[in-house]
């Protein structure tokens, strides 16, 4: 049988399959789950200091009027980031007695200044890597890009002076310069990058004329965003690459590494059909091995990026070709 280990948050994995950060691996029956199912490693729920701060509006609702002296206020601040940490770093160590599958944190914080905090609890804690779920809606029009782009390398450079454990970056594929940027992330000490996350967007009920919340899970045809941008950068960056949305397939996660990437993470198929869909696409990548008799990733990893195949296949993007030849 051919081996299916490989390397991404700067550890060595069983599989190539992870199990991404969602609701699921926000409990450890569930986790310990997707480590017997075969997760090469399982990426905890993050940890969102956008939560942590409306919980603290309601707390604060709740009480308006009683008492809003802002020393008071900072204090109820204080109180639920303890108590949202707390939880969080119950769920590492319980995870970590559990299970010997590489558990991973996660955090998405807006502001630069919490980073530090969460990372070096969550490094005690015991988790072995840190994801940091990287995303600022760039929809203020008064912002320039560099300004944007500072919030991240900032919020890294951060991370790296206060962890040792090995720490990841999960971003979206808004910005203005996505290429410059990967590469500037790359060089900063980062073990890999995560590419795409996928955010919940409205949508509009045309009956109530209402915004309403659309689809949150993908679908088996939505790989091909980060598909196309894994082809593009993996030749061109020295770190790890590992790539998620719409990867609800062992032929989809194949092509993955084919283009580059060193590991995939999934969450709707794992909402579609349980834990054993990572069983089902660990055995469908090492039965493709086999087929065409490859022994370890390593073999045919990167095999079809921008830099080993037709750049120009790559970075393809209009449809010149298909015009015109249509005929009704
Ligand atoms: C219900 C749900 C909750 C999620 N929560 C998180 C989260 O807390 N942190 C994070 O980085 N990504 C989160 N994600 C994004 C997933 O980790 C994953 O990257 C994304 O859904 C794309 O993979 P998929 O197409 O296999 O779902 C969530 C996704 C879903 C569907």
């Amino acid at each position: 049988m051919a081996n299916i280990s490989t390397r991404f948050f700067g550890l060595d994995l069983k599989s190539p399959v992870i199990a991404a950060s969602s609701s699921m691996t926000g409990h450890a029956e569930q986790v310990v789950k997707l480590a017997e199912a075969g997760a090469g490693a399982i990426v905890l729920k993050s940890i969102f200091e956008e939560e942590i701060f409306s919980e603290l509006q309601e707390e604060l609702a709740l009480r308006t009027g009683l008492n809003s002296d802002p020393e008071y206020l900072d204090y109820f601040d204080y109180v639920i980031k303890e108590d949202t940490l707390r939880k969080y770093l119950h769920l590492i160590s319980d995870v970590k007695a559990k299970t010997t599958v590489p558990i991973v944190a996660s955090i998405n914080c807006v502001s630069s200044s919490e980073w530090t905090l969460f990372a070096r609890k969550i490094e005690e804690a015991g988790a072995d890597a840190l994801e940091l779920n990287m995303f600022v809606t760039p929809s203020d029009v008064t912002k320039t890009s560099e300004t944007g782009e500072s919030f991240y390398l900032e919020a890294i450079q951060k991370v790296l002076q206060v962890v040792k454990i090995p720490v990841t970056v999960k971003i979206s594929h808004y910005f203005s310069n996505l290429a410059g940027m990967v590469k500037k992330m790359s060089e900063t000490g980062i073990a890999g990058i995560t590419i795409f996350n996928r955010f919940y967007n409205p949508d509009i009920d045309i009956q109530s004329e209402t915004v309403v919340v659309s689809d949150v899970l993908s679908t088996q045809h939505d790989y091909l965003l980060p598909l196309k941008w894994t082809g593009i950068l993996s030749g061109q960056i020295k770190i790890d690459l590992s790539a998620t949305s719409g990867i609800h397939s062992a032929e989809t996660a194949i092509k993955f590494l084919l283009s580059g990437a060193s590991s995939v993470q999934v969450a709707s198929v794992i909402y579609h059909e349980g834990p054993s869909a990572i069983t089902r696409m660990n055995q469908g990548i090492s039965d493709w091995m086999d087929q065409k008799g490859y022994k370890t990733i390593a073999d045919f990893k990167g095999s079809l990026s921008h830099s080993a195949s037709s750049a120009q296949a790559w970075e393809r993007t209009q449809f010149m070709k298909y015009f015109g030849e249509k005929t009704f």
